[in-house]
């Protein structure tokens, strides 16, 4: 019997890492290892999601039409230039399945998110990881490594796990860079939490452009990760690419009628931004008072550095923060064994973290 044949590169694919759920010891389990909200979930989407049991035995809409239209209010975007996807990751792979292929190259900067390179390598394309400069992403250098076989141009704004961001004016750059053959892929997972002026989720590029498309998702701000529900705004011909191979009915009824009820509770959002915009900036003081380096991040998550030392580096620090029921996420995976990223916690969940931390540093873990 011939033996099965994998596809070429799916081996080399290195698994998705996700964050850790359950620390080592501690009462209390502080999860802060993958950038969920602390503050939970809309009480108007956990309502809209429990109406939704008694009809379990239908099929969701496949075409998600009431969501969509949802969105396409909230947003004042055309409903029919949006597509759901089962998470935005779904919406990831179902881009690189549609455009690229086996001697295409993919395109992202060398700490994105780990699904970039995952996505291309499953459709047997080469990732190409392109230099980043201080931890941010360098357009430059990606424009440098976009050639003739570059297919799809991911980018994280802002990105994770760096937080890091780039500006619109850079990111207009960026497009206007790029080959024409080549889709840029502006994954806004994180822009409700985003303040800042001279940020944009890209919707006037994706306007203004055949190449460019947006993804969101509603597993953080909104705080429904357990349904898996993303979204994607591009032009008319990317949606059909999309709509012709995604699963028939790839967002589940629960996952519709919670997204729809999320997007009415703006007073959750803003709560949520505020929350954000509190805690963010005192963790970030709070660790840089204790000598540790922090990269600024403008999301709902903090990364710091580690000194480099076995005593005192990331991994012990992992080790005493689990001990204590705190799990931050690791970044060996990522490029940075010597960072750790901590989600934005309730106010007494980030005071624990800089309790321990402080315990850790003083030489108490
Ligand atoms: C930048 C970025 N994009 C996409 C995702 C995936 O989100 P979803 O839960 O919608 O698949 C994440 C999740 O961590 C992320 O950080």
């Amino acid at each position: 019997m011939a033996a099965l044949k994998v596809r070429p590169g799916i081996l080399d694919i290195a698994p998705y890492v996700p964050g850790r759920a359950t620390a080592d010891d501690g009462a209390r389990q502080i999860k802060l290892s993958s950038n969920e909200t602390p503050l939970g979930t809309s009480s108007l989407a956990i309502e809209a999601y429990r109406r939704v049991a008694t009809e379990l035995h239908r099929y969701p809409d496949g075409s998600a039409f009431d969501l969509r239209a949802a969105l396409g209010r909230h947003h004042r975007l055309d409903a029919d230039r949006i597509v759901c996807g089962n998470g935005s990751d779904e919406l990831i792979s179902l881009l690189a399945q549609g455009y690229a292929g086996a001697g295409d190259e993919v395109l992202f900067t060398s700490h994105a998110f780990a699904m970039y390179p995952i996505a291309a390598r499953a459709v047997g394309a080469t990732p190409i990881a392109a230099p980043e400069t201080d931890l941010c992403a360098d357009i430059d250098a990606l424009l440098e490594q976009a050639g003739p076989e570059t297919r799809i141009c991911y980018l994280a704004n802002p990105n994770n796990p760096t937080g890091s961001y780039v500006p619109a004016e850079a990111l207009r750059r960026l497009r206007a860079g790029l080959p024409d053959h080549c889709l840029l892929v502006i994954d806004a997972a994180y822009a409700e939490y985003i303040t800042r002026n001279d940020y944009s989720d890209g919707v006037e590029l994706v306007d203004a452009h055949d190449n460019v498309v947006m993804t969101r998702t509603f597993s953080k701000i909104y705080g429904l990760a357990a349904v898996r529900l993303g979204w994607l705004y591009g032009p008319a011909p990317v949606i059909d690419v999309l709509n012709r191979t995604r699963g028939p009915f790839n967002i589940n009824a629960p996952a519709q009628a919670a997204g729809i009820a999320a997007l009415e509770d703006t007073a959750f959002i803003a709560a949520a931004v505020a929350h954000n915009d509190r805690w963010r900036p005192w963790l970030e003081q709070e660790m840089t008072a204790l000598g540790l380096k922090i990269h600024p991040s403008i999301a709902n998550f903090v990364l710091v550095e580690f000194p480099p030392e076995p005593r005192r580096g990331a991994e012990a620090a992992y080790r005493h923060l689990l001990g204590t029921g705190i799990i931050p996420r690791q970044l060996v995976n990522y490029g940075l064994p010597d960072c750790l990223r901590f989600s934005v916690g309730l106010e007494d969940e980030n005071h624990a973290v800089i309790g321990q931390l402080r315990a850790f540093v003083s030489g108490g873990g």
